[in-house]
């Protein structure tokens, strides 16, 4: 069922496959069609107008010598000339219905694979013994999302959680853990509480000169691989990372253990990344650190801006981690893209790592750093988002309250769910409909959390196309047929609401590579919505149990199609899809 698809199931695409030749020998070299969805039309032409420019040639008549090619007899039950040279194209019902059964037979939805890429995933990144804060949650989200996506394009994943688990804070923490008892530090992080973990060590690191110098001695002792530190800090490490493990299955996410791959990863291999920079001529001092200028970086002077890679005091920092991460991506795990989900104030910092690691040429041609930014999660009164009590919001009490708040809501609109089912549907629901929030605005841009907008069933939400997907399974399960049971070839499509409803399915391989492409999960989400709302035109319009065959089984096997296109994109963002609701 899942053979690589040779030829677009997209319509669009596909004439503008058919029509590449046509536009070849017009042209005596390769020019792009430009096939475009149209409100008069299935689809319109736009490429005649600029190939008849170039080549001097009157517009309408090149769209005419295209039409004449007869490229798309038997695609279009009509094809005209429209305004100044436009060919605006119908499709017949026999090249849709035939598209929409190869769709349906096939498990991807038609969607093509191209050559697989080893794409490696920097996301969630949280820092230990620090709380997961709403920065967290959205890199999780859409990092997972991506990840997602990438599988299914047949791409590698090699998805890395790049937690902050070094740097000079450790030595004050190991003290603090070991003030505290392991144990009764092992409690307290245990319940997630890793604010309150920090911030006592620091209350104690600014009022105690001896617990300064202890930190000092134990970061020293940490960076030495002291083998007593080195298993403290381990504890301290393990215990926040179950931490997180909690708020990733409560999330639904792909990451786990293997996942990790933290800063301290990369501190064996900060010296060669110096040595290797020296090497290139690229170090330069400055102010008693050792820095690289990249060209193009200036300060708010002027000035150019340098990025450091060993401080004045001797010590690595979080480029120089960075960079060595960069080169362990490229040459030992083989990246030829690398995804740096993190939020938008690290813009800088992330482009002048990259820029540097081309200047070393450790990006050559061909492998692609791309940093993933995002937007802040806003409150209702558009600042931050923050607790009643106004510290930082706790994730996990987020998302137990998003479950608690669907379950009424699945209890009022479907009380015959028993006890477990509701449960599982109403985790279903809240974590869908906080992930969903995130994923289907764009992602840099901010967002207001509105929990009564987020768990609506009306309007672009989760709940809404889970619904819209239950409802489908609900036909099957009243006509007592069982959905793998239909037959794709039975699809025969006739009424306008059919033909526009199978635009949509089709359109939905070519939104899921270009939502892949541009890291926006929100194209995908919008796709959704919009054919959730062409299922509704549909239903409405459509008779599917009470009308004769062969058309019964025709619009089962659509209606089918419409569930699994709607699961699948569901899943493609982490979102599981109840079969009842
Ligand atoms: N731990 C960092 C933070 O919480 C994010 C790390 C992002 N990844 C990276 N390779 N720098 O802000």
């Amino acid at each position: 069922m899942s053979e690589p698809i040779s030829r677009s199931i997209d319509p669009l695409q596909r004439v503008a496959e058919l029509l590449a030749p046509v536009f070849a020998s017009i042209a005596g070299e390769s020019a792009d069609p430009v096939v475009r969805p149209s409100d008069r039309a299935d689809a319109q032409v736009n490429g005649a107008l600029p190939l008849a420019k170039a080549l001097g040639r009157n517009p309408r008549e090149v769209a005419e010598e295209i039409i004449a090619s007869g490229a798309l007899d038997g695609v279009c039950s009509s094809v005209e000339v429209a305004g100044p040279g436009f060919v605006n194209l119908v499709f017949s019902d026999d090249f849709l219905s035939g598209l929409a059964a190869d769709a349906a037979r096939h498990e991807r939805l038609g969607l093509a694979t191209s050559d697989p890429r080893t794409v490696v995933i920097d996301y969630s990144a949280p820092n230990v013994a620090k709380e997961m804060h709403v920065g967290h949650l959205r890199s999780t989200v859409i990092g997972d999302a991506l990840a997602r996506l990438h599988l299914f394009a047949g791409d590698k994943v090699i998805r890395e959680n790049h937690i902050g688990d070094w740097g000079r804070p450790f030595g004050m923490l190991i003290e603090h853990l070991l003030d505290l008892g392991e144990d009764v530090a092992a409690a307290g992080l245990g319940q997630g509480d890793l604010d309150g973990f920090y911030k006592q060590a620091n209350v104690k690191f600014s009022e105690s000169e001896e617990f300064q110098e202890r930190s000092r001695e134990r970061v020293v002792a940490l960076q030495g691989g002291d083998p007593d530190t080195a298993a403290l800090w381990r504890r301290l490490v393990a215990m926040s990372t179950e931490y997180f493990n909690t708020v990733y299955s409560k999330l639904g996410v792909l990451l786990n253990d293997d996942d990790l791959a933290g800063e301290s990863m990369y501190q064996p291999g900060m010296q060669a990344t110096i040595d290797r920079l020296g090497a290139a001529g690229l170090l330069e001092e400055s102010d008693g650190a050792s820095v690289v200028f990249p060209p193009g970086f200036t300060n708010r002077d002027g000035e150019p801006l340098p990025l450091i890679i060993r401080a004045r005091t001797g010590g690595f920092n979080y480029a120089t981690s960075d960079l060595t991460c960069v080169i362990d991506r490229v040459e030992r795990l083989g990246a030829d893209l690398m995804l740096y989900v993190v939020g938008a104030p690290q813009q800088q910092h992330l482009d002048m790592v990259f820029a540097v690691a081309r200047m070393a040429g450790w990006l050559p041609e061909g492998v692609d750093a791309v940093h993933v930014a995002f937007g802040n999660v806003l409150g209702e009164d558009r600042k931050m988002l923050r607790s009643r009590s106004g510290d930082s919001v706790k994730l996990v009490d987020l998302l137990d309250e998003a479950i608690e708040r669907a379950g009424a809501l699945v209890a009022e609109k479907n009380p015959d769910l028993d006890d477990d089912e509701r449960a599982a549907v109403a985790r279903a629901v809240g974590i869908g409909a906080v992930k969903y929030a995130d994923l289907s605005t764009d992602r840099v841009r901010d967002y207001v959390f509105d929990w009564d907008r987020m768990l609506s069933f009306d309007g672009n939400t989760a709940p809404y196309l889970q619904y819209a997907h239950a409802r489908i399974r609900s036909i099957f399960r009243r006509a007592g047929v069982d959905p793998s049971s239909v037959d794709p070839s039975a699809i025969s499509l006739v009424e306008p609401a059919e033909r526009e409803l199978a635009l949509r399915i089709l359109a939905t391989p070519s939104v899921i590579a270009e939502a892949t492409s541009s890291q926006s999960p929100h194209r995908l989400c919008t796709h959704l919505f919009d054919l959730a709302q062409a299922f509704t035109g549909f239903y409405e319009h459509c008779p599917v149990l009470k009308v004769d065959e062969p058309v019964r089984g025709s619009r089962l096997a659509l209606c089918d199609l419409t569930a699994r296109t709607l699961s699948t994109g569901l899943d493609l963002l982490g979102i599981e899809a109840p079969e009842r609701m």
